[in-house]
């Protein structure tokens, strides 16, 4: 028997795993209930009495060494796959997909860079308004047809105890953002306001019930429609190249007198193109000197300023840049129109 331990003992000291199932298997070989050991023992019992100590001894010896063993094993197989789920940092990356800024972002940024240039700061306001800073004090008379449902989207109608209009509405240009500032601060004001806009319009390849406006408002001592004019060059030149020349038309608008439409000059340079509709020239804003009255509703002494004002779709402004054909292909979030447009703002 003392032999036979003495094979086992050094079959245990042999042993080496390279997997759990291999440490299980040497486990159940050895300590089960029908293992070696436990067989050991009941064969320990049949020995002489002489011989009980030394081989008692030598089989809780080669129990203790399997224990060992075991351990020595699981600690071993550990490290290894420790060292082996590390990660491989030779193994190519997952390419990562850049994402690209929308195009009415990018056209936007690119205005608010050419205006800030010349000294104008960005103002922002809310997209839920009243009627207050939408159309009374802007000029609109209470009657004007803009105020129709075919326009605006009401959210709640009202009047006051003294008939006074108290609609709540969402803004259909950025001019109320004007009169809040103009509300707030004494000229100099040289500012620009973009922002989403909503008119109850349908839906078509030209229009769109959401879109998107940029207008500006400078007022101060002496301020010309020379200067409106000069500004409104500078920027059509930045934005559409400096072969760009600018026209005005007359037009109207409540909140300006005299009002006017500024017309870009084509690029197919006069000689008639589709996108000009063979007139040679693309209409891209609206503008004016700022009423009287407008002034003077919000504070501030029409006597002693004067100031221009401006607005512009900047969707539009992006399918003139772009030559895209339909404004609803700037809604439809379609990843394969979005990707092609780079930009450095
Ligand atoms: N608010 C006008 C619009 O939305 C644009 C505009 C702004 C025109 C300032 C003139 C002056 O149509």
């Amino acid at each position: 028997m003392e032999e036979r331990i003495a094979e086992l003992l050094n079959e245990v000291n042999a042993f080496s795993a390279k997997s759990r199932e291999e440490i299980e298997f040497f486990r159940i070989k050895f300590l089960s209930k029908k293992g070696i050991v436990p067989a050991l023992f009941s064969e320990f019992k049949s020995i002489p009495s002489e011989k009980k100590k030394l081989v008692g001894q030598q089989v809780n010896r080669l129990k203790n060494r399997i224990h060992e063993k075991i351990e020595e094993s699981l600690a071993a197989l550990k490290e290894h796959t420790e060292e082996t789920s590390l990660t491989d940092f030779s193994l190519p990356a997952d390419p990562v997909g850049l994402g690209a800024r929308h195009p009415v972002s990018i056209i936007r940024n690119e205005i608010i860079e050419i205006f800030t240039r010349l000294g104008f700061t960005v103002s922002e306001g809310p997209e839920i308004e009243d009627d207050d800073h939408v159309f009374s004090k802007l000029n609109f008379p209470p009657n004007h047809p803009a105020r129709d449902m075919q326009d605006t989207f009401f959210i709640e109608k009202g009047e006051d105890e003294t008939g006074k209009i108290r609609d709540v509405l969402l803004r259909t240009h950025t001019s109320p953002v004007q009169v809040r500032v103009m509300e707030n601060q004494q000229p100099p004001i040289r500012t620009i306001s973009p922002g989403r806009v909503f008119r109850n319009e349908a839906i078509s390849a030209r229009s769109h019930c959401i879109f998107h406006q940029v207008e500006g408002l400078y007022i101060d001592e002496n301020v010309s429609f020379a200067d409106l004019k000069q500004t409104l060059l500078y920027f059509a030149k930045e934005m559409f190249g400096k072969k760009t020349s600018i026209r005005l038309r007359p037009s109207f608008f409540p909140f300006t007198e005299p009002s006017a439409e500024m017309d870009i000059s084509c690029s197919c340079d006069g000689k008639g193109c589709n996108l000009c509709k063979y007139s040679g020239w693309l209409e891209i804003l609206g503008c004016g000197m700022v009423d009287p009255n407008v002034l003077d509703f919000t504070g501030i002494d029409s006597h002693l300023y004067t100031g221009f004002a401006f607005g512009m779709g900047i969707e539009r402004i992006a399918l003139l840049k772009y030559q895209i054909k339909d404004i609803r292909l700037l809604f439809e979030n379609d990843i394969r129109f979005l990707r092609q447009f780079k930009s450095a703002f």
